[in-house]
């Protein structure tokens, strides 16, 4: 496919993370939502997707189940994958018979045998040309750094399953490591903590609310929010219990220590130039993990240099994405 072929294209950003799905049509997100879908273990049939899916409880050994299909960065699930990319594309394309041009960006530890499934799915949901490109430089450029350049720029991702440490520099991953601590094992921690406290109601749902309102990495932060309070709905026995940022900030100490750590080895095994460059233009956040309040500050004082926080950390990689997607010819690191 020629690039004066894409005029009669329409060009998708696709970032399929494990926690959400984000589309870019042009310079607007056309779709935003939880990268899962609530299945009829019997027929196989689709009940709900997306927000709508992850929204509701799964019930364990029962009929409607929940599916994350990138669960832990892979593709736990083939057919649910499937039926959710194709049901994804088909809501922002509507009736369009216009075929599609995707670029893609999936979880950095795919095996071949899984980016080859992801293109086939594409493929089949409707796009003539798919493009898989590295989610490091997605998220890079989409923060406006120069890829391109000379000069090494390190980029933390905190998503829902990985948490992505790269180094990049002159159009290439001079350094990278990929640690399953991020968002959802956040979410976990504090599942535990709840779970730990007389009567209460224990649910993930709950524990990201939490996350949400009170996360922090670190008790000293500027911008401390009130306690968040928590009820269980037991009528016969109600509670409502306050949660301070102090406490998750304890309960997810060791979860961000471990990213620290991460981070630190990187550090260490780079070049003395890589250093330089770094402490020159900083360590930049994005995923949303960067949101938790005072990870910034804390990486700064674990590694000395400036921190910065991506101004939508979120869409970070979509956007990035997008601006690939309409510059292909000046960015030569697809993976395939
Ligand atoms: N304000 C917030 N504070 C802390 N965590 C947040 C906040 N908002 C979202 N998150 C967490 O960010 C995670 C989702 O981030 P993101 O959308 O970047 O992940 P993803 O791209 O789907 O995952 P991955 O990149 O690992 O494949 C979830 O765990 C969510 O709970
Ligand atoms: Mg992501």
């Amino acid at each position: 496919m020629t690039d004066n072929n894409s005029f009669n294209l329409r060009e998708l950003a696709v970032d399929l993370g494990t926690a959400n799905t984000r589309v870019m049509y042009h310079d607007e997100i056309v779709l935003e939502e939880s990268s899962a879908i609530m299945i009829d273990s019997e027929s196989g049939r689709l009940l709900l997707l997306g927000n709508e899916a992850a929204g509701c409880p799964d019930d364990g050994m029962g009929k409607n189940h929940v599916v994350w299909p990138l669960a832990n960065g892979v593709i736990s699930d083939f057919q649910a994958f499937r039926q959710m990319v194709e049901d994804f594309l088909r809501i922002v394309n509507g009736r369009s018979p216009i075929p599609l041009k995707v670029a893609a960006v999936v979880p950095t530890g795919l095996t071949e045998v899984e980016v080859r499934f992801v293109c086939d799915v594409l493929k089949k949901s409707g796009a003539v040309d798919v493009r898989l490109i590295y989610r490091p430089f997605a998220a890079a450029i989409g923060i406006g750094l120069d890829v391109m350049g000379p000069e090494a720029k390190m980029i933390v991702d905190i998503g829902g399953g990985t948490s992505e440490i790269s180094v990049i520099s002159s159009g290439s991953i001079v350094q990278m490591a990929a640690i399953k601590t991020a968002g959802d094992e956040f979410t976990r921690d504090i599942v535990d903590y709840i779970q730990q406290i007389p009567d209460m109601e224990n649910s993930s749902r709950m524990a990201e609310q939490v996350k949400i309102h009170v996360g922090a990495a670190m008790r000293d932060v500027p911008d401390a929010p009130a306690p968040f309070e928590l009820s269980n709905y037991n009528l016969e026995n109600p509670k409502t219990i306050r949660v301070t940022h102090d406490e998750v900030a304890d309960v997810l100490d060791n979860s961000i220590g471990r990213i620290e750590t991460a981070v630190m080895n990187v550090l260490n095994s780079t070049t003395p130039k890589v250093l330089e460059d770094i402490s020159r233009l900083g360590i930049h956040l994005v995923g949303g993990g960067a949101l938790l309040r005072g990870l910034d500050r804390r990486l700064h004082l674990k590694t000395g240099f400036p921190v910065h926080v991506a101004e939508d950390p979120l869409r970070a990689v979509v956007r990035g994405t997008s601006v690939a997607l309409r510059n292909f010819d000046r960015f030569p690191f697809l993976v395939s």
